[in-house]
């Protein structure tokens, strides 16, 4: 979810509306605005769906001068996406918004229901406001009142909270879902939200928020509760990232990818080096293994990475789905160094897994797309992927500009600890400079991913297969085309189909098979040619001829399996972007998904 909050005396609306614009890719199921007139009366709106929605209500019902306001737009964790459950979230005369769980939500709903609380919603973030309520009844403080209620919550949140009691004022605080509160560029006016790119041009001094921080702003002055804080400048003018012709988002980052990957790898690769200017070189002092946390397709990059960091850096290397890692109690010595890898960097599972491992005392390292977010903040070094901002909810750019900095990364650690010699790394450093070719969109293989998307609309399943690093590359194919068809989709890894999987083969099962030239061709031709015997729809992808495909990607030729790698990855991701513009989904913000999911 993604909140905002104004103090000021410009077109509050508007404000918190563009803010919550620049936060909808961290959920979009519904959205809500609270603000607050002079005269002390406090306008609701709340619509379920896109926030074009909300902007519609807004705009056909505004009226009055507002000069303070909160926003919320919604990923839906405790009850379904309706308006009543949108935030904001009222109690008598108070007002919330808020990002995060609040684990204990139930044993303090029965409390305050026994004390009369009505509640109308099924969300947890109700409690807050009631209990906020509770004790101003009794206290008569507001300040002292929101102290108490936050002393009483458990989870991870980020909060506003406005109250009709001190109508100028609006109320924050922070525990694991981040929050930014800004002063703005203008006198006597304060911005908040959960990440700064909400607040650029707004504002041009601004507090990350760190855990159990909170306060209370008015025009005049932010007090916060801590002793201290550290106030940083913003940018002045925001990046805004635009369709230029192309359908969709995610089809614009398709055929970005053969750009931004260079971009990744400007002045990291020089002539026979790789070079990283923002790690110490004594990076593995003391090291002996890596160990990788992420989610979703940052995993899929760190898979396929593990695969690379053993093969050519010969270091022990193995990789957790970060919301695994958190509660299983995991071994952690400080001879391991820790990597965490996300296009947001701020993943609540993957955020606490970087927590953990450095409180362990681990050195720690993200691959991050966005800088100055969370995960670098925590982090002892950061290599940014320089993808730019990635809108499609379905990541593409991130994955690839992830792939390559680990790759380099990978090398820049076999020739430190001298586990490859000065010709294949040369061998190596000349394919990376072909990545960039090898991800370019070419029109025949959009024109045939176009033509079979046709093909692929029913079925009972797709299975996606693959060997060594296009085991990682199946998942992340099944994983694209889960997000924004909606179909069922799995990657497995190819030899393992005969354990089980192989049950399914019927004509209306398909197989998408990943064939490289340079990795274990033979192998996979054999267990593809096992399911297309027990009749399995086959979709080849590969640059080699295959008789027994049903459906043919054919791919450029290359002579590196990691070349073919980025081949067949524009052929995936095209092939699930045109199966869903044909079953009109929406392609850039897929339904029940975020972009930045912020709880566990
Ligand atoms: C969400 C997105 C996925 C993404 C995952 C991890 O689930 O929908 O596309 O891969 O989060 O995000 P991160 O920002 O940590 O890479």
């Amino acid at each position: 979810c993604g909140i905002v909050g104004y103090i000021g005396k410009y077109d509050t609306c508007k404000i918190l509306l563009d803010g919550l614009k620049e936060l909808e890719y961290r959920g979009y199921d519904s959205a809500g605005i609270a603000v607050l007139n002079q005269k002390n009366g406090i306008d609701v709106f709340k619509a379920v769906g896109k926030l074009v929605n909300l902007e519609e209500k807004v705009n056909k019902s505004k009226k009055e001068n507002y000069n303070l306001g909160i926003g919320h737009t919604r990923w839906a964790t405790h009850g379904k996406p309706t308006e009543v459950n949108a935030h904001p979230h009222l109690g008598e005369y108070s007002y919330v918004v808020h990002n995060g769980i609040i684990e204990n939500y139930k044993e303090l709903k029965d409390e305050l229901i026994s004390l009369g609380h009505k509640f109308v919603s099924q969300t947890d973030t109700e409690v807050i406001v009631h209990l906020f309520e509770h004790y101003n009844n009794k206290l008569k403080d507001a300040k002292k009142s929101f102290k108490e209620t936050i002393k009483r919550l458990e989870g991870a949140f980020a909060i506003l909270l406005i109250t009709k009691d001190e109508p100028e004022k609006i109320y924050f605080y922070k525990l694991g879902s981040p929050m930014i509160v800004g002063k703005g560029i203008e006198p006597d006016e304060v911005l908040f939200a959960s990440s700064d790119s909400a607040l650029i041009g707004l504002s041009s001094d601004v507090v990350y928020l760190d855990d159990r921080v909170g306060g209370v702003a008015s025009k005049e002055n932010i007090e916060f509760f801590s002793d201290e804080v550290t106030w940083s400048k913003l940018p002045t003018s925001k990046q805004y990232a635009q369709k230029e012709g192309y359908r969709f988002f995610m089809e614009k980052e398709i055929y970005e990818q053969s750009i931004v990957v260079s971009d990744c790898m400007l002045g990291r690769i020089k002539d026979s080096e790789i070079n990283f200017d923002e790690i110490d070189p004594s990076i593995l002092d003391g090291i002996n293994e890596i160990k990788i946390c992420a989610c979703g397709t940052s995993y899929h990059a760190g898979l396929t990475s593990s695969y690379l960091f053993e093969r050519l850096s010969k270091i022990k290397c193995s990789i957790e789905v970060a919301s695994e890692f958190r509660y299983k109690e995991p071994l952690l010595t400080t001879d391991t160094l820790f990597i965490v890898i996300s296009q947001s960097g701020e993943t609540a599972d993957t955020l606490e897994a970087l927590k953990m491992a450095k409180s362990a005392g681990l050195k720690t390292l993200v691959i991050c797309n966005v800088d100055n977010s969370s995960m670098t903040r925590v982090a002892d070094y950061t290599i940014l992927t320089r993808a730019g901002i990635e809108k499609g909810v379905a990541s593409t750019k991130a994955f690839s500009t992830q792939t390559v900095v680990l790759w380099m990364l990978s090398l820049y650690f076999a020739k430190q600890r001298n586990t490859i010699s000065s010709s294949k790394l040369q061998e190596e450093i000349n394919t990376l400079r072909e990545v960039p070719l090898a991800l370019k969109v070419y029109e025949n293989i959009h024109e045939k991913a176009k033509r079979l998307s046709k093909r692929y609309l029913h079925g009972h399943g797709f299975f996606f297969i693959g060997r060594d690093v296009f085991y990682p590359l199946a998942l992340e194919g099944a994983l694209k085309l889960k997000e924004i068809s909606y179909l069922h989709a799995e990657g497995y890894p190819a030899g393992e189909m005969k354990h089980g999987p192989i049950a399914l083969a019927d004509p209306e099962l398909f197989t998408i098979a990943l064939m490289p030239k340079n990795m274990l061709y033979d192998k996979i031709k054999s267990n593809v040619e096992e399911l297309s015997a027990r009749d399995s729809t086959i979709c080849a992808i590969s640059s080699q001829d295959f008789e027994l495909a049903d459906d043919f990607i054919k791919i450029n030729d290359a002579n590196h399996y990691m070349l073919e790698f980025f081949e067949m990855l524009i052929a995936l991701q095209l092939l699930s972007m045109e199966i869903s513009i044909r079953l009109k989904n929406d392609v850039d913000m897929p339904r029940n998904l975020a972009k930045s999911v912020t709880v566990e």
